[in-house]
């Protein structure tokens, strides 16, 4: 319980920092303001600020000074804002109009800072290294990647990677753990339905893409009852369809988009592959032409298994028993975390924000969820104990 006193001492300003951070939330790649206020803390802190060269977001070591082969761990704060506009009524909402914290995760960077303080405060009792990634542009989905080509894995690279996010259905006061998948892949899909436009009275003369495309939603949305064992889930939307400017007149294409969910990497790419085969072939049964195209987001977010059972027992030992929520299914949202997992080993879990009021259980990207700020000790104290109990293994 050493830390959470620790916690407890620094909380107060732990919160006014996530009202800060809220009143001014900054969109994705835009963080100039959140960056500066967190490399003053940190510096405030005794924390030297790595130079990396990223435009928003930053780095910093914090070296532990116990003698022995110590190993690393970076956790990871994304710190943008969405384009959503604020509905809470907090008092310490958003000044910026269109923009606010609907994701939380100023909630994620006040936890990050708070846990950084009392990890600095006890260097003498660790051997290793915390890496603090403070991570932009999480919501456009190339902040991670952004932070990787800034070298946030390498020099030296880190043996472990720990990342946070808020979560409603959590109360707070408790973390939500999701051993395995966790969040889902995201990827873009563009099918152009090519043609031959002609008059609407003489069809036989033309290729109707539209009749294509009616054709082609209803086959691809037999590719995950067909093709899908039951024990796998996946989702494929498609969200837009354009094609034609009058009642009488077939066009020469129609442009469908739409997007793939999947809980594992290898039937998303088996499945996008099937969506590539059913575009082609359906279409050109009926003589027009599909061209796919995939715009690649992120991958599938995959727990470390074993690393979410010490993580939860990290969370016990600090918070008490009965303060782990375990959940039963993942998320079909999307982190660009998974990212890092592609290259190191590592665990996302969840902060717990809600509480008896139904605005804290409103949802993620939605203005008026509000969030429990007993979110942000309790999300500090689980990250620092399990960072100590990591680097002394
Ligand atoms: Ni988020």
């Amino acid at each position: 319980m050493e830390i959470m006193k620790a916690i407890e001492r620094y909380t107060d300003h732990a919160i006014e920092l996530r009202r800060e951070i809220h009143r001014s939330p900054e969109l994705s790649g835009n963080e100039h303001d959140t960056t500066k206020l967190i490399r003053r803390e940190l510096e405030q802190y005794g924390i030297q600020v790595r130079e990396s060269g990223l435009e928003t977001g930053l780095i910093a070591d914090i070296n532990g000074k116990k003698p022995g082969k110590g190993r690393m761990i970076a956790v990871r704060a994304d710190i943008d804002a969405l384009p959503v506009e604020e509905k809470t009524g907090e008092e310490f909402a958003s000044c910026v109009p269109g923009v606010s914290h609907a994701c939380g995760h100023d909630m994620h960077t006040a936890a990050l800072l708070l846990a950084a303080r009392v990890l600095k405060e006890m260097e003498d009792d660790f051997c290793g290294t915390v890496r603090l990634m403070f991570q932009p542009a999480e919501e456009k989905g190339d902040g991670a990647r952004a932070m990787i080509a800034h070298g946030a894995l390498e020099n030296p690279r880190p043996d472990a990677v720990l990342g946070i996010h808020t979560w409603p259905d959590t109360p707070a006061g408790m973390i939500g753990v999701k051993p395995g998948p966790s969040h889902a892949s995201s990827d873009t899909i563009t099918i152009l339905v090519r043609g031959k436009g002609g008059h609407g009275a003489h069809p036989y003369r033309c290729v109707d893409p539209i009749m294509a495309s009616a054709y082609l939603l209803t086959q691809l949305q037999t590719l995950v009852s067909r093709e899908l064992p039951m024990t796998e889930s996946a989702v494929l939307t498609f969200g837009t369809i354009h094609g034609g400017t009058a009642a009488n007149v077939i066009p020469d294409e129609v442009k469908l988009q739409g997007t793939l969910r999947c809980l594992n990497a290898d039937w998303r790419e088996k499945l996008l592959a099937s969506v590539r085969r059913v575009s082609e072939e359906c279409c050109l049964a009926m003589r027009a032409e599909a061209e796919v195209t995939v715009k690649e987001g992120m991958p599938p977010l995959v727990n470390d298994t074993e690393m979410i059972e010490k993580l939860a027992a990290s969370a016990e030992k600090v918070l008490g028993p009965d303060h782990v929520h375990r959940l039963q299914t993942a998320s079909p949202g999307s982190d660009d975390f998974a990212f890092y997992l592609e290259q190191v080993p590592g665990i996302l879990f969840r902060m717990g924000t809600g509480n008896d009021d139904p605005a804290t259980h409103i949802g993620l990207h939605n203005g008026g969820n509000r969030f429990d700020e007993r979110g942000i000790p309790t999300g500090a104290a689980v990250m620092a104990q399990y960072i100590l109990d990591y680097l002394s293994e």
